[in-house]
């Protein structure tokens, strides 16, 4: 099949685009490298033995997505990436998400539906459920209780999706919630690479690793946990990538929207995550406790068994493999794609 991958040179697509071409597909990504480097598909490229396509555009830009469309023939169905994801980010500038995150999505659709192209895969995240009633999360837990800007436009193109695909049975959507994806390719050529200092946990800890960062903060040591640290479910990305194949092929077979959780099913501390660092790496990781994070739920898994019974997915990487390839990469990468 030719899929359409918006934002196929970010973190999770351009691992996607590498699984796409790895299973045998055409790629046309389209990106416009706001927060990443076409350096990312080049290494894609060298890695599966042929390219994607590149377009440079955003994916808010209607002209851009009607050319991309008629240029490209038979695209079968988008995997849908292209979207901002700093939290903090998006409590300061929520226009600017609303605009990309919202507004791209919906001239996306349009002009998919122009073209009669009807199947999406789309990058949903488990900040969509806010701070959980209940662990482990299934699908049907309540969404929509979300407390950034950042999550609002994930449940509000959730809803769209869902809308759009009860509108007209010819509309097919998997809505991927991934809990927290980390670690990059075994190769050690593809990984994570944050604009200025990381805010998200494994890149923080790599950077302190490398000497770029002095230490790790733990972002508060009372909560009502194991060891007083806030618990989430690591996934390996390429285990994500491999659920987004997964998910391609069930949209042909399962007509309209469904919503399905990316997660192990396990919840790891902050401190355990540390702790495992320190023996993946054989290095002491220098961190001090300070305040709880604005925002931060203490305790979110997935329970993953819906991912299991509709597409065959499980993960099949543990967090030791999840940071010894993020280990690799920040080590044989220090300047990320800048080389
Ligand atoms: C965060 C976002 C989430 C988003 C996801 C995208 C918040 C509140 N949540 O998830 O909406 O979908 O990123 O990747 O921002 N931690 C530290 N010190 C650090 C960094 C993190 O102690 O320097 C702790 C956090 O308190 C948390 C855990 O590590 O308990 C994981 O943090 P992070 O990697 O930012 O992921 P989330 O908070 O789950």
């Amino acid at each position: 099949m030719k899929i359409l991958v918006t934002g196929g040179a970010g973190y999770i697509g351009s691992h996607a685009t590498l699984a796409l071409l790895d299973a045998g597909h055409e790629v046309v990504v389209l990106d416009n490298f706001s927060n990443s480097s076409p350096e990312s598909l080049k290494r894609v490229g060298e890695l599966a033995g042929r390219e994607a396509v590149l377009v440079e555009g955003d994916v808010g830009d209607r002209e851009a997505l009607t050319q991309l469309f008629d240029d490209q023939e038979q695209i079968s169905a988008v995997m849908h990436f292209a979207a901002f994801k700093a939290v903090g980010e998006s409590t300061e500038k929520p226009l600017a998400y609303y605009n990309n995150n919202v507004g791209g999505s919906i001239a996306l659709l349009e002009v998919m539906e122009e073209f009669e192209v009807r199947d999406l895969v789309f990058s949903s995240s488990c900040t969509v459920y806010g701070e959980p009633e209940t662990v482990p999360i299934k699908e049907d837990h309540r969404v929509g209780a979300v407390s950034s800007p950042y999550g609002r436009t994930k449940f509000l193109v959730e809803m769209m999706l869902k809308d759009l695909c009860l509108s007209d049975p010819r509309w097919n959507a998997a809505i991927l919630r991934y809990f927290n994806p980390v670690g990059a390719h075994a190769s050690g050529r593809l990984g994570e690479n944050p604009l200025g200092t990381p805010e998200n946990l494994i890149p923080f800890i790599c950077q302190v690793l490398a000497g770029k960062l002095e230490k790790l903060f733990v972002f508060g040591d009372d909560y009502p946990t194991s060891d007083g640290t806030c618990i989430r479910d690591y996934l390996h990305v390429m285990d994500l990538a491999d659920a987004h194949l997964k998910a391609l092929e069930k949209l042909s077979e399962r007509p309209g929207a469904f919503f399905v959780n990316l997660g192990t099913g396990r919840g790891s501390t902050v401190l355990e995550v540390v702790k495992a660092f320190e023996v993946v790496t054989g290095k002491k990781v220098p961190r001090e406790f300070a305040n709880k994070r604005p925002g931060d739920v203490v305790e979110a898994w997935a329970d993953p068994s819906l991912a299991k019974e509709l597409l065959g997915w499980s993960t099949t990487r543990d967090l030791k493999e999840m940071i010894s390839d993020a280990w690799r990469w920040q080590s044989e990468n220090p300047r990320g794609y800048d080389t």
